[in-house]
């Protein structure tokens, strides 16, 4: 029977490589799973007093249908975070809770996208933002960012056509770690709002910065049509909990439209989970003393694994400013074909797996993303089996 032609469009090439490493496992040998962002599978674990908040909500039978926009005492949450501390002006009711950022991205892509409209994304950008856009009609285009993480705006402004519809950011973000500073930002608020653009902006990783203060986007909205999206997996460690939010700007009256338009549909799929959203909202208000462990935990895996790749002759890495991730460029010469190439045999030979760059759009060709989350010895052994296989093919 027929699927429908935009299912196709459909890529995640962060768990594609996975075929790869099921393939792997059937040999019996040790793998070294670099290739997943989920801090809860390494030594990293959700805070006993959400737990605590997610048992006593069913224990209290509060796992009942909630409201489809969010329960209320999260939504006015979230308001005191992305409002009070971050600065995006914000009502409870411009807050949409949604079972993650990716149902979050998806409702967005569904209410802005049409047939034949363009996204702009960072080039490299997290897949979802290409894959929602374009299954939805659209197609995208990846403005460039240099070495020191700064958007190149001439090439947003080169980018831009009569059917631009938004530009993303994700900040800090995905896969390159980058941190975009207040200038930077204000800067591509301002082109979108000279061009009547959506500026989607995805903080999910706002908490985990590590050399310096993190920018929102709420500090430079002002009145242009800005959806942040921001969520619970990464700085709240409840990947698996899936509890996310959108945030409308409050002072933007082109966002009136997808205010009125978007809750549709929340209500078609009822609600988020309801405990969750009690956790989450014990996320918010509780004791916040596991972020600044996470971080300094975090901060020295990177300098590990950011010194031993740059110490590799044939591969070269920027240090990431936050998140998790680092993403190294290989000097493939005549030895691989491709990135993948480069993964697929990496993993074949010494069982690290990490993601090929060109899963991140065409910017990420040449290069691959390694999480940089588990304990230090094993990011250690990691780092001597890549060292090893690169050595090997000169
Ligand atoms: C930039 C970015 N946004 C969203 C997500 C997914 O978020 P959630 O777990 O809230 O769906 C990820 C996960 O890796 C991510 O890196």
């Amino acid at each position: 029977m027929r699927v429908s032609d935009r299912i196709s469009r459909v890529e995640y090439a962060i768990r594609d490589v996975m075929l790869h490493a099921r393939e792997y496992e059937k040999t019996g040998k040790e793998i070294m799973y670099l290739n997943i962002g989920d801090p809860v599978a390494f030594d990293f674990k959700t805070p006993e007093h959400i737990k605590g908040a997610l048992a006593d909500a069913l224990a209290k039978d509060n796992d009942y249908y909630t409201d489809s926009e969010g329960w209320t005492e999260l939504r006015k949450s979230i308001v005191r975070k992305e409002k009070e501390r971050k600065g995006l002006d914000l009502a409870p009711e411009d807050v949409l809770v949604t079972n993650g950022v990716s149902e979050g991205l998806d409702m967005v892509m569904g209410s802005i996208v049409e047939d034949g409209d363009q996204v702009l994304l960072p080039g490299p950008y997290y897949p979802p933002y290409s894959s929602y856009a374009k299954f939805y009609g659209g197609s995208i285009s990846e403005f460039a960012i240099y070495d020191d993480g700064t958007p190149n705006l001439d090439d947003i402004r080169k980018k831009i056509s009569s059917n631009s519809k938004a530009i993303c950011i994700i900040n800090p973000n995905n896969p390159t770690g980058e941190v975009f500073s207040y200038k930077s930002l204000k800067s591509i608020v301002d082109i979108a709002a000279e061009n009547n653009l959506y500026v989607i902006c995805d903080e999910i990783y706002d908490e985990i910065v590590f050399d310096e203060n993190f920018n929102g986007i709420g500090n430079m909205a002002k009145d242009a049509p800005v959806i942040l999206l921001n969520g619970f997996s990464k700085t709240y460690l409840m990947t698996g909990l899936r509890c996310g939010y959108v945030c409308m700007n409050n002072n933007s009256r082109q966002l009136d439209p997808l205010r009125q338009n978007i809750f549709k549909l929340a209500r078609v799929r009822i609600a988020s989970n309801f405990p969750v959203q009690i956790a989450a909202n014990a996320a918010l208000n509780g004791p916040q003393d596991h972020l600044p462990i996470m971080v300094q935990k975090l901060k020295s895996r990177r300098d590990l694994v950011y010194k031993r790749l740059n110490e590799i002759e044939g591969l070269e890495c920027t240090k990431p400013k936050g998140a998790f991730y680092m993403f190294p460029w290989i000097d493939l010469k005549n030895k691989w074909k491709n990135d993948l190439e480069f993964v697929i045999e990496l993993l074949n030979s010494t069982g690290v797996l990490t993601v090929h760059g060109s899963g991140f759009g065409k910017m990420g060709t040449g290069h691959f993303r390694i999480v940089y989350l588990p304990r230090e010895e094993i990011l250690n052994k990691s780092m001597d089996k890549i060292e090893r296989f690169v050595k090997d093919k000169s």
